[in-house]
This record gives C-alpha cells, sequence and structure tokens, in this order.
C-alpha cells in the first residue's frame, strides 16, 4: 500500500455559504485544512466590516468544537465600495483579500463590479496596504461566447489593470485555460486550479445529455486546456496553489436551475492526488497543496500533516444536508458514485 504524508494544506479559494448548509458542509473543509479564503458571495453578499465580522461568527459557531482552522475573509468589491471601509477592515484583520466578480459574472454577483474603473481609488490603496486583489476573470459581457470569456477579460480587463497598478498582488482565481497559465507566469500573479477543472473538460457538461453536476464558472474548456492546467498545477512552480472552488448548491435547486457551482470540498484532496499521481508528479503535491500558498500570501506553513493511503475510496452518490434528524435536502459531491483510489487517513501530529 503506498502512502503519502505531506504538510496540511490550505484552501486558497472556498465557498462555505449560510445557515444550515454551512453547519453541514464545514468540515469538510476543517477537519483537513489549516486554512480556506472565504468567498464573499452569499446572498447579502459580504460588502462591509459590520456584515465580515458577523459573517465570521456564524462560521467559528458552525466549526466542531476545539478546531484550529483558519477562515481568511474577504470584502465584496462593488462600485460603491468605499477606500476607507476597506483600509479599516484590512488593518484591522477583518478582510484578508477583497474579492473582484465582474457583475453577473457568476452566482450571486449581480451586486458586483459594472466598470473596474470605478474601482481605480481602492486599487491605488490596495497597492499600498499591500492587500490582495483576488480576481473572478472572465468578462460578463453577454455578446462575448461563454468559452471565450476568460481569455477576453485577462486581454481586455486584467492586463491594462497590471499596467496601471504593477505593484497590486493579484490572484486569478480557478484559471481554466492555458492562455491564463502563460499570463500568470509571465506577469507574477498567483492563480488558484481547481480539482474540477483538471478532471474535466467542456464534454463533460454534455455527456449523457445536458449535465449540469458539471456546470461551473468559469465553465470547463476544451482539452488542450486542461492539460495545460494539468502541467501548470503539477509543475511545482509557486504561482499555482490549491483553491478548490467548492461551491455546493442542494440537488433540487441545481436540478431546477442548473446553478453554477461543483461541491468538491469532501473529495479534493483525494481529487487532487489522482491528477498528481496519473501526472507522475506525487512528489510536486506538497507545493501546491501546502507551500506555495503560504509563500505567496507571506503566512506561515501549517505545522500539522496529512497521511493519504492509496486504497479504494467509494464516493458517496450524495450527500444529506441535516436539521437535527430531519434531512432538508441533498449536495453531489464531485466524483459522487465513483471509486477513487487515496483516501486520506488522517492528521499527523
Ligand atoms: C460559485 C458559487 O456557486 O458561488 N460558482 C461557481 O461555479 N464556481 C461562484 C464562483 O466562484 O464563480
Ligand atoms: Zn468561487
Amino acid at each position: 500500500m503506498k502512502e503519502l504524508t505531506i504538510l496540511k494544506p490550505d484552501d486558497w479559494h472556498l465557498h462555505l455559504r449560510e445557515g444550515i448548509v454551512l453547519k453541514n458542509i464545514i468540515r469538510f473543509t476543517s477537519e483537513l485544512f489549516g486554512r480556506a479564503i472565504v468567498m464573499p458571495n452569499t446572498k447579502n453578499p459580504i460588502t462591509s466590516i459590520k456584515k465580515c465580522i458577523s459573517y465570521k461568527k456564524s462560521i467559528s459557531e458552525a466549526l466542531p468544537e476545539n478546531s484550529t482552522f483558519d477562515p481568511l475573509m474577504t470584502i465584496y468589491l462593488t462600485d460603491e465600495t468605499k477606500k476607507d471601509e476597506l483600509t479599516e477592515g484590512f488593518n484591522k484583520n477583518v478582510f484578508f483579500a477583497a474579492k473582484l466578480y465582474p457583475a453577473n459574472a457568476t452566482t450571486n454577483s449581480s451586486f458586483g463590479v459594472k466598470k473596474i474603473e470605478n474601482l481605480y481609488e481602492v486599487f491605488e490603496v490596495m497597492q499600498e496596504l499591500e492587500m490582495p486583489l483576488l480576481i473572478h476573470g472572465e468578462v460578463n459581457d453577454p455578446e462575448v461566447d461563454i468559452f471565450d470569456r476568460e481569455e477576453v477579460f485577462i486581454d481586455k480587463e486584467l492586463s491594462p489593470l497590471i499596467k496601471k497598478f504593477p505593484k497590486l498582488k493579484i490572484v486569478l482565481e480557478h484559471i481554466t485555460t492555458a492562455h491564463a497559465v502563460d499570463f500568470v507566469q509571465d506577469n507574477n500573479l498567483g492563480a488558484t486550479i481547481t480539482p474540477h477543472h483538471l478532471h474535466i473538460n467542456r464534454n463533460a457538461m454534455f455527456f449523457g445529455g445536458l449535465n449540469s453536476d458539471f456546470y461551473c464558472l468559469p465553465v470547463p474548456k476544451r482539452e488542450k486546456n486542461r492539460i495545460a492546467l494539468r502541467k501548470a498545477a503539477t509543475s511545482g512552480k509557486e504561482c499555482f496553489f490549491l483553491g478548490t472552488d467548492s461551491a455546493p448548491h442542494l440537488r433540487q435547486w441545481k436540478a431546477f436551475c442548473g446553478c453554477a457551482g461543483i461541491f468538491n470540498s469532501p473529495v479534493a484532496i483525494e481529487s487532487y492526488v489522482k491528477v498528481f499521481e496519473e501526472e507522475n508528479a506525487l512528489d510536486q503535491f506538497e507545493k501546491f497543496a501546502s507551500l506555495n500558498g503560504p509563500k505567496f500570501y507571506h503566512l506561515p506553513i501549517n505545522k500539522e500533516k496529512i497521511k493519504l493511503v492509496s486504497m479504494s475510496n467509494q464516493i458517496p452518490e450524495f450527500i444529506d444536508v441535516i436539521e437535527g434528524k430531519k434531512v432538508l435536502g441533498q449536495i453531489k459531491p464531485f466524483h459522487g458514485g465513483e471509486t477513487l483510489s487515496w483516501r486520506v487517513e488522517g492528521i499527523v501530529k
């Protein structure tokens, strides 16, 4: 039986949701990850210090007792974000970073930024503060083909932005294209890569009929892009790090409105390891999962370790969302119904 022990990983891009869903899903991350950057696109988005403190409190209350998990909070940028609020929140350690969603580019982003230029004053301040800017890199122009929206964003929005703010610390989130891989490396940005974009290409969304289980944003692209992402993630290069973008939606909502988002936190580590094994790069996994992120964000690496063993691991088709004894709904995890060949055995002190 093969074994792999690595420093405890962090998840640099995570959706924890709220209420009952938060309470049901948080353990999948908090048990195995040291920290996670928590996305602010809750139904009522996290646009202020007050909302952020209250959201963080509900996250802490949902954590299992004695958990050492550290949620790193973000502010949701809008055209109205005030630089004073942002500065105060950053200086008081309420906000770890700011998230830029182009308006309507993805789930719960209708309050997002309509015109990037409206935020230039804010970016000026962030550059000075060295506050990270996390970007959902897709244009929101309905005229642009959905499969081209990341590349167009990079060329039309991101490229001018980094010219204007060359010292701004930027992470291009959940990259999906070879173009993004190259751009990130050439311009000293950071990038998160999800497990699902390493496993599926755009065919998955149409396999056996329209399949919303694999619908997420940015949408998976052509195979050549998936190959480029796998090469980037397993390269060990410091600019690429783990960010699951785990984004749970109840099954009934997925079926009803086909919401974008894949819930992968229950299998994230096993899912990534499968890719690293297939690419003969198991020795690079610790860099991607546990070292590159802290280095980019100037944070200490985690002290504990996790141990994985290669053994058959049957992933449940659905995960129940429970309140008291009542099952309120189910969420399909990524790889649900499949058998994976690695399993996380647990934490090694
Ligand atoms: C995310 C969600 O559901 O909140 N969905 C997704 O497809 N990734 C939002 C996001 O990160 O784009
Ligand atoms: Zn996300």
